[in-house]
């Protein structure tokens, strides 16, 4: 097949750059390098600089390749900071996938696979979460992943394009290769591992006043190389036509304060931890019932562990002490 990545020079888009690469795929990178690297990105794969939303460039993409599918993950990603600039979150997250959405129209391209959130599900009433929970996002940034969701049925509808939306929960970990890089980091094991590494005094710790057993949030941590894998499947099904909606998640849920201890044993670093105020727009609980992805699609995690997910993220940490160089 022929596939379009939209943001595939990311921390998930790169890895599943790697795996349809691997899978024989024929890969086309689209992707304007604001939060994404060149050097995450497969040298066999075609890179273009681009933002999606510039139609003009869009078109003469299309137009000059003949893409089976569009797999899209340039969103912006920061929920706490959607809900200070939510301008930023609708134009790029709502405006480039319509951007792509009509593009792929008009040169008759028929299979999406869908960067969505668990963030669509905002506070969710009891967990697991099943994707038939109402969606009720507390942040922006969940509020344009559902928008986009509840466009791709009228798409599917006038535009013929079967889709697969995969709704993430917590991605992290590394592989050999790729690891997280975001500039600036907000993420909670990167964030970690760079005070293991000494390059951060403390860890701020968000809210120790929630609803959960030891006060701070609970998420769902998958591994990025089993999110990539779960693309593929979805490529797959997206193709045989059936659409769907997936949670991809590994089914539990660690404290905050469980993520810094695992931390502290798998790096065997102290990790100073400073106590802060709630974050913005966090639910205090996302975890997936990963079912019906594996139902529908046959898929199944491969890591499974917390601690294993830690580790490939700090061997990757240890190895890019300062990222990716371009
Ligand atoms: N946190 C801290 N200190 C930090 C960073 C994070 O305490 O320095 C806390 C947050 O407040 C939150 C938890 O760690 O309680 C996880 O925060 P992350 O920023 O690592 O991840 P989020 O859960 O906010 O968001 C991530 C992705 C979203 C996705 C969501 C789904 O960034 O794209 O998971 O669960 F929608």
């Amino acid at each position: 097949m022929k596939v379009l990545v939209v943001g595939g020079a990311g921390y998930i888009g790169s890895v599943i750059v790697d795996q349809l690469l691997q899978a024989k795929h024929n890969v086309t990178v689209l992707d304007s390098l604001v939060a994404g690297h060149r050097e995450a990105v497969n040298r066999e794969a075609e890179l273009v600089v681009s933002d999606a939303r510039d139609e003009e460039a869009l078109g003469r993409l299309m137009a000059s390749r003949s893409f089976d599918a569009v797999v899209y993950y340039g969103g912006y990603i920061q929920a706490g900071e959607s809900v200070l600039n939510p301008g930023r979150y609708f134009a790029n997250n709502v405006g480039g996938c319509t951007a792509l959405l009509n593009a792929m129209v008009a040169y008759g391209v028929g299979r999406f696979v869908f960067s969505s959130s668990a963030a669509v599900y905002g506070q969710p009433d009891s967990v697991p979460i099943t994707e038939d929970a109402p969606g009720r996002p507390v942040n922006p940034y969940g509020e344009s992943k559902l928008m986009v969701e509840r466009m791709l049925p009228w798409y599917e509808q006038s535009g013929g394009i079967r889709y697969a939306s995969l709704r993430y929960f917590n991605a992290a970990g590394a592989t050999d290769l790729r690891g997280e890089d975001h500039r600036p980091e907000t993420h909670l094991i990167p964030i970690v591992l760079q005070a293991a590494l000494g390059q951060r005094e403390a860890v701020p710790l968000y809210g120790t006043d929630y609803p959960t057993p030891d006060g701070t949030c609970i998420r769902d941590y998958i591994h990025v190389s089993d999110l990539a894998s779960a693309h593929i499947l979805a490529l797959e099904s997206a193709s045989d036509g059936d659409s769907g909606v997936y949670n991809l998640g590994s089914g539990a849920g660690f404290s905050n304060r469980e993520v810094i201890e695992t931390a502290g044993k798998v790096t065997g670093k102290p990790i100073t931890v400073r106590e802060e105020p709630r974050r913005p727009g966090d639910p205090a609980q996302l975890v997936a019932s990963n079912e019906k992805a594996k139902q529908a699609l046959g898929w199944l995690p491969a890591v499974t562990s917390l601690e294993a997910i830690i580790d490939s993220a700090w061997r990757w940490h240890q190895s890019h002490p300062k990222g990716y160089t371009s």
